[in-house]
């Protein structure tokens, strides 16, 4: 281990970066994607490469595209030996990092260019290929790019790798395919970036550029409750691969947890399955990993017995929801107010019990202002509702976005109540659930902190001849696994989850199909999804 005492140009580098990351908030930090990589990680991934790599990088050519104050150079450069390093560059877009940067390395050979990594590369002026990228890119968000900044980068890196990025891809994304198709053919590559595209649309066009365009040799993901970089709000995982075509039943090391070194799981995958699977957090399958998926794709899951939907956007929940009782004080007309959950941080209990009106039988009572009749309609006949409307305009809340494409603006989204929920986000690790399911008896609705789950099929049929059952549909959703659940859903860093209705309609529903065969019959259309399962069960 190289130790910072050992090592004053490092010592002097975190002095510095200590500064300059004062003068920020770690929103602006966050906006600009701006997160050192720890050093003792930097050297870490360094000592990694240079161990896959062996003689391939006998001489180094080293480049950071968005190289910061120099944390992955300056750990190069321990690594490596100055010797070793025939030439470097560094690229950075904030002038306070880009001198400082030069201050602490040029005279060690260091090249540093001021400027957008992504222009310079696609310029005449673009520096010399080299055959080392080690890379922490800003994770920009793709919210805050610009829109024709989106677009420039979608035509780049088609141009330059063949690749077509999703616009919902962050600008690491571009960053990756960019430097890659800068890199010299069989380079070698480190790069630390959200492990999000793992799992999501927008990252297939990714996977697919790993899977087949370049070798992918280590995926290492941190454990989420481990946040690399303090307060960035993301979980990450370091990516080593060597710019050369994959040989055949190539295998990938997918590690979780712990470190480079000492990672907590471990598994070697390979690149047909690689290629075939939706999600990538789920390698390495083993119990450490807090990510598996129970579905195979072939049984019957959630999706086949329940329709998913978020709960709905009021557009202001403050605006918009109100304590039941207040509301009757106001005189508003019970026909334009409709029982709604409060927030799952509020909600104690999971199991809801209706009073005679359909209202929960839990405090808080809060009730939904929906209505449809027109605005002369209520002035007339419902003149205090009216009145409590006239006071959204200086609130701000006719201009949402949401409010503002309704007619009537205070018409809601139409829900049905569903007898059961599940929340959206939450936390929890091992076999805990991240998310709560709920048995609604009341006739409320949820907000989308919820996701709203509506029997269908044969299950709605069973229910309804048998609403007695509904006691055990619900103890079999609380039986999902927290690793099911982490599995179909994402990851935040910090270990904030989420799930969206296409991923828990993903989770397995074998327990339901065991537990009542007869649910399979009602999916006879669907004979050969269910075949192997229906031979399982013998029916
Ligand atoms: C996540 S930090 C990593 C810094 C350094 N490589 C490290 O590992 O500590 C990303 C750096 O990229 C810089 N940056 C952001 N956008 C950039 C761009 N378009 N071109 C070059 N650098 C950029 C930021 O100012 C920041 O210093």
């Amino acid at each position: 281990m190289i130790a910072q005492r050992d090592n004053p140009p490092e010592a002097r580098r975190q002095a510095v970066q200590a500064v300059l990351d004062a003068r920020r908030s770690a929103g602006e930090r966050n906006r600009l994607g701006q997160f050192a990589t720890p050093n003792a990680l930097a050297i870490e991934i360094v000592q990694y490469v240079k161990s896959v790599a062996g003689r391939r990088l006998r001489e180094v050519r080293f480049a950071d595209p968005a190289i910061g104050t120099g944390s992955f150079y300056s750990a190069a450069l321990a690594v490596f030996g100055q010797q070793r390093i025939k030439s470097a560059v560094g690229v950075e877009l904030d002038p306070s990092f880009c001198a400082a940067a030069r201050d602490l390395w040029a005279e060690t050979g260091l090249d540093l260019v001021h400027g957008d990594f992504t222009r310079i590369i696609a310029g005449s002026r673009r520096p010399v290929a080299p055959n080392l990228i080690l890379a922490n890119p800003p994770y920009v968000r793709h919210h805050h790019l610009e829109r024709q900044d989106k677009e420039r980068l979608q035509a780049l890196a088609y141009r330059m790798a063949g690749v077509k990025v999703n616009g919902l891809a962050g600008l690491y994304v571009y960053f990756l395919l960019l430097a890659t198709a800068w890199m010299e053919d069989g380079g070698y590559a480190a790069w630390l970036i959200p492990s999000e595209f793992m799992d999501v649309n927008y990252g297939a066009a990714l996977k697919r550029y790993l899977a087949d365009r370049v070798t992918l040799i280590r995926a290492h993901r941190f454990a989420p409750d481990d946040v690399q970089f303090g307060d960035a709000l993301v979980s990450s995982v370091v990516l080593v691969f060597c710019k050369t075509q994959p040989p055949p039943r190539h295998t990938v090391e997918f590690t979780f947890g712990g470190t480079i070194r000492r990672p907590h799981a471990s598994d070697f995958i390979l690149l047909d399955k690689l290629r075939e699977s939706r999600k990538w957090t789920v390698y390495p399958s083993h119990a450490a990993n807090d990510r598996r998926t129970s579905s195979d794709g072939n049984g019957p899951t959630l999706g086949h017995f329940f329709r998913i939907q978020r709960g709905i956007a009021t557009g202001s929940n403050k605006f918009f929801v109100l304590d039941r009782r207040d509301a009757e004080r106001r005189r508003f007309p019970k026909r334009c107010l409709r029982p709604i959950l409060p927030s799952p941080r509020l909600l104690k209990t999971t199991v809801i019990e209706a009073d005679e009106d359909g209202y929960p039988l839990i405090e808080p009572q809060l009730c939904l202002i929906d209505c449809d009749l027109p605005e002369e309609v209520l002035q007339t006949r419902h003149p205090a509702l009216w009145e409590y409307f006239q006071t959204a305009a200086a609130l701000g809340i006719k201009q949402g976005y949401l409010v503002s494409k309704r007619s009537p603006w205070y018409r809601q989204e139409q829900r049905d109540p569903a007898p059961f929920l599940c929340t959206y986000m939450g936390r929890g690790s091992g076999p805990k659930q991240p998310f709560r399911f709920i048995w609604n008896r009341s006739q409320a609705i949820g907000t989308n902190l919820y996701l709203m789950l509506h029997p269908k099929n044969a299950l709605a049929r069973m229910l309804r001849d048998h609403p007695d059952h509904a006691a055990e549909v619900f103890a079999l959703l609380g039986r999902v696994t927290g690793h099911e659940l982490r599995g179909e859903g994402r990851v935040y860093g910090g270990g904030l989850n989420k799930i969206e209705p296409s991923e828990l309609a993903r989770i397995s529903a074998a327990a339901f199909v065991e537990r009542w065969p007869e649910l399979l019959s009602g999916l006879q259309q669907q004979g050969e999804l269910f075949g192997k399962m229906s031979g399982r069960l013998g029916a």
